[in-house]
């Protein structure tokens, strides 16, 4: 297994590109299930997991028709043959929850679809009652068997109607883009209430009227889809990944660094950078190139990075979008504790999303959990220690714990931070971070992971 092994308290300074977005990225590529027609996607970033959405595409019937070496980088092309096998497996799933984007476009253009039913994760229980209401508001009837959701369309396919897609814990994500994704095959118009606001699923919205869908309302809580008889193939680029720009630039915070984070979506990060600013953490619009206004395009802006010496504490609670990003919760963490007094993060979206917190307490924070509240009570300084990254997050929230700690940090299992970050080490070595990526036992013995 591979390991990152950091030697802290450098500062980081240069530029930085963010890639494509992964949570974008994922529902996009399933919408080739709602065509038989080509499909095209720029700008995809090369992650664990997309690869294994490519796998499950090509076992549910869809080409790949541009494979690398021979492809250009980041462009994906797919044709879906519409009599394929639309059984996606457990054995695909359970790598990868967002497998379940694929229950809404087999239903809607095949009028079958058996999903397994994903598991609990790390960060919590995870359900899909809510995807699963969608499509029964649809019209399908949904059974499970053998740990499958099984859906089957009515005679005479999916029928738009009005629904309320909210749960104990507010909208969901994918479930809304599984709902508005096959709604756009069903006969009639389809109200979707409380569906979620963030930006993917504008960027899905958008993807999908590019094919000849008419949805309307996306990244406000009422989004409205009036049913086509079919959708045609696109070409589409994918929007920046906010969570990769927001975890560079908390990386940049933390190593008091001066960064240009490139390709920033900065209208998608409106309250992470209010609470920054809260703590004297500084993202300002600059020019992406001479000539070129500041802040043009918000959506793929150039921003700098600059900060305080002494970072302010903060209250944080995480929230659906516009509120603080739950896939932001553990970098800002890491950064609150070496802030200059008391801070306090409530988790909201995902109650137990703190495996991080054991970790950082073993490089020197000061942490108090208490539920869904963790109080971080700032420190001078970190100190480098072998720890464990748990899950995606988690594991951004140790490397920028590392990079701004002293001495020698090691992290094993790197490869979660692979299923999000596309090479984040060279990238981090070109800001001027001293990080390596090795393998485990090539660790001195007593810094092995040993088994069990
Ligand atoms: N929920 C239900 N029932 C459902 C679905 C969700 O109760 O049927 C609850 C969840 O348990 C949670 C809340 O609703 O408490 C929100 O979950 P949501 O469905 O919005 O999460 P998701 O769509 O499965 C996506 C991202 C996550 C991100 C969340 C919240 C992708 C592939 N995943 O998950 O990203 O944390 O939205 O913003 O888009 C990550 O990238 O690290 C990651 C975990």
């Amino acid at each position: 297994m591979e390991t990152f092994v950091i030697e802290g308290g450098r500062r980081l300074t240069g530029r930085v590109r963010v890639n494509g977005s992964k949570n974008a990225a994922l529902p996009l590529a399933a919408t080739v299930l709602l065509t038989d027609e080509e499909v095209t996607l720029r700008g995809v970033p090369e992650l664990a997991d997309l690869k294994n959405m490519y796998r499950l595409l090509s076992e549910l019937g869809c080409d790949r028709l541009s494979e690398p070496p021979t492809g250009e980088p980041g462009v994906i092309k797919f044709r879906a043959d519409p009599k394929g096998n639309s059984h996606a497996r457990y054995d695909i799933v359970k790598t990868m929850r967002a497998s379940i984007c694929t229950l809404g476009p087999m239903l809607a253009r095949r009028g079958y679809a058996r999903v397994s039913m994903p598991g609990g994760c790390s960060i919590g229980d995870r359900p899909v009652d809510l995807h699963v209401r969608g499509m029964q508001a649809l019209g399908a009837e949904i059974t499970l068997d053998g740990g499958d959701i099984i859906a089957k369309a009515p005679a005479g396919g999916l029928r738009g109607s009005t629904m309320f897609l909210g749960g104990a814990f507010g909208s969901t994500v994918l479930g809304t883009a599984n709902v508005m994704s096959a709604a756009t095959l069903a006969k009639g118009v389809t109200i979707i209430e409380s569906a979620a606001c963030e930006p993917e699923i504008v960027d899905l919205a958008n993807m999908l009227n590019a094919m000849g869908a008419r949805v309307r309302g996306a990244g406000s809580p009422r989004v409205i889809i009036e049913g086509v008889k079919e959708l045609s193939g696109t070409d589409y680029t994918v929007m920046p990944d906010r969570i990769e720009a927001g975890t560079f630039v908390l990386a940049a915070a933390i190593t008091n660094g001066d960064v240009i984070v490139e390709n920033c979506p900065i209208d998608s990060l409106l309250c992470f950078i209010d609470k920054l600013s809260a703590m004297g953490i500084h993202v300002t619009p600059v020019p992406s190139a001479p000539g070129v206004p500041a802040g043009v395009d918000p959506l793929r802006a150039c921003v700098r990075v600059t900060c305080d010496r002494t970072l302010k504490p903060v209250e944080v609670t995480t929230q659906p979008h516009p509120g603080f990003p739950t896939d932001l919760q553990a970098q800002l963490m890491a950064t609150l504790t070496l802030a200059d007094g008391n801070s306090v993060i409530t988790e909201r979206i995902f109650p137990e999303r703190f495996l991080h917190v054991a970790e950082l307490s073993r490089m020197g924070a000061k942490l108090y959990r208490q539920g869904p509240t963790v109080i971080i009570s700032g420190v001078k300084k970190l100190i480098g220690a072998p720890v464990m990254a748990s899950d995606l997050r988690a594991s951004a929230c140790l490397v920028m714990a590392g990079l701004a700690a002293e001495g020698t940090t090691i992290i094993h299992r790197v490869y979660h931070l692979d299923r999000g970050y596309e090479r984040m080490e060279d990238r981090l070595k070109c800001l001027g971070a001293s990080i390596q990526r090795i393998d485990d036992k090539d660790l001195p013995k007593s810094s092995q992971l040993s088994e069990g």
